[in-house]
């Protein structure tokens, strides 16, 4: 089938390098020159496991290309898959002038029928305003011409995004036209040869299955943060409820991490985008604004835990920070929380050196040149000579460290965990304070020395978001 992608960002590239996988004839657009030259010249502008491989079978294979050429994209293909981004307006609402400028390049350029699929995330009514603005288009140059609006919000996740493209665990088309639903069904069917993952239904609700979703998998990190504090004033192990509640198949493990808040360019947009919908619409969501609410102090947690163990001053301190993208495996630091830490960090007059295995270009270019930050090329390198290590992304390389030689690179032998990596007692143990979310701090205790196997365990953690 031919098939055009309009915005080739972590969605579109995705989506069109995985369905020009399964044999389809695949043109990526994007309006960003740089990033379709870097596409063209082999490149990839995003980090992401395993896509890179899967881009370039299928260029070898010439069944994916890249342009800027708006007039070719919309030649190319039937079905015109809208992946463009949908930022957050001043009110909080999704902003769509890229949603609808691309539909209006549909409009304007088409010579017979299209599929139009907004697989950006959207909100309820979308589809409507994407066909007016088709319709406007081909009513101004005076042409009658078939298409159809479909709704296939996208549910990847970054760092597993083409796992999650491969092997969906469903596959959501909002239509009210059967031809079109045929020709997604086509499309989609070699994704679900197992059994059928495909649930066809109206446009609203499709639409809203996408904001229904993140808002619940951010109600579930919230509520975990905020019981993570009252653990804290407690006395218990926000871990071990973690297990306890988790082990109930009700309620299940996902999403069930206590941490330094939620970022990323989808959960905190999102949350915002259908807040205001909920708030237009006149039925507002009361639980999820305190999510939100609850999310913006947690980002902060770290912060707080800092000031109280080393003053609201930190001029002449030095920190290492661990982990600047949102999450580990992709460089996205989107809202991510280290934003708000190196912030703060630098705000109070504290040296920060910085280290991540993937987002140190992104770190640069959303810092620009601050003073007082710096990079360090291996993670044990940022550590030397620090008052403490802060820790904000879960990173694999950072859940088994070597805690002696940590202990030996810091001035002050302390960690601030914002994921959780570790058992309190391990770092403990080699004589490392240790401070995390929702766990009693752990003060530094060099006797008894345990076997330096166990001194060395971390407990297994998932991915946050
Ligand atoms: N990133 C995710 O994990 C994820 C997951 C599910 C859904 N989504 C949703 O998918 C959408 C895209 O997200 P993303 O993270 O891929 O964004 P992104 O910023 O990585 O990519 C968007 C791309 O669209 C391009 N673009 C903008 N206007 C254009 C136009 N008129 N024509 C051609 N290209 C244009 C931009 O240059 C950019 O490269 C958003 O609505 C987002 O909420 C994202």
């Amino acid at each position: 089938m031919k098939v055009t992608v309009v915005g080739t960002g972590y969605v579109g590239l995705v989506s069109g390098a995985c369905l020009a996988d399964m044999g389809n004839d695949v043109l990526c657009l994007d309006l960003d020159a740089l990033k379709i030259a870097t596409l063209q010249a082999g490149g990839l502008p995003i980090h992401e496991p395993g896509l890179l491989s899967v881009v370039a079978r299928n260029v070898d294979a010439g069944r994916l290309d890249f342009t800027t050429d708006v007039a070719r994209a919309v030649a190319h293909g039937t079905i015109q898959f809208v992946a463009v981004g949908t930022p957050p307006d001043e009110d909080g609402s999704a902003d769509l002038k890229h949603v609808l400028a691309a539909a209006r390049s549909i409009g304007r350029l088409m010579k017979d029928y299209k599929v139009v699929v907004d697989k950006s995330t959207v909100p309820v009514g979308t589809a409507d305003r994407v066909r007016q603005a088709i319709r406007e288009e081909l009513e101004a140059r005076g042409a009658s011409l078939d298409f159809a609006v479909v709704s296939n919000p996208e549910f990847l996740k970054e760092g597993a995004a083409v796992e999650d493209f491969m092997r969906p665990e469903r596959i959501i088309v909002g239509a009210d036209d059967e031809r079109a639903v045929y020709l997604m069904k086509a499309l989609y069917a070699p994704f679900q040869r197992s059994h059928e993952k495909l649930m066809v239904m109206d446009v609203r609700s499709a639409e809203l299955t996408k904001y229904a979703a993140n808002a619940m998998l951010a109600t579930r990190i919230s509520f975990m943060n905020e019981l993570a504090l009252l653990a804290e004033r407690l006395g218990a192990d926000i871990e071990q409820v973690r297990q306890g509640i988790g082990s109930d198949p009700r309620i299940g493990f996902g999403f069930l991490y206590a941490g330094c808040g939620y970022g990323g360019s989808c959960f905190p947009k999102d949350v915002k985008a259908l807040l205001r919908t909920a708030h237009e619409a006149g039925a507002p969501l009361g639980v999820l604004g305190a999510v939100q609410a609850a999310n913006e102090r947690q980002k902060r947690v770290l912060i707080d835990k800092i000031t109280r163990r080393f003053g609201q001053d930190l001029a002449g301190r030095r920190f290492a920070l661990w982990g600047l993208a949102f999450k580990p495996d992709t460089d996205d630091m989107r809202e991510a929380p280290s934003r708000v830490i190196v912030a703060e960090l630098l705000a109070r007059g504290a040296e920060v050196c910085a280290y991540d295995p993937v987002a140190m270009g992104e770190a640069r270019r959303a810092f620009g040149e601050a003073q007082r930050l710096s990079y360090a090329g291996k993670a044990i390198d940022a550590v030397q000579g620090a008052d403490a290590l802060i820790i904000a992304t879960e990173w694999k390389e950072f859940r088994s460290p070597d805690f002696d030689a940590l202990r030996a690179a810091l001035r002050q032998p302390v960690i601030f965990d914002g994921r959780n990596l570790f058992a309190p007692a391990v770092p403990a143990c080699a004589g490392i304070e240790y401070h995390a979310i929702g766990r009693l701090s752990a003060p530094a205790r060099l006797a008894p020395e345990p076997p330096a196997a166990s001194r060395r365990r971390a407990v297994p953690t998932e991915p946050i978001v």
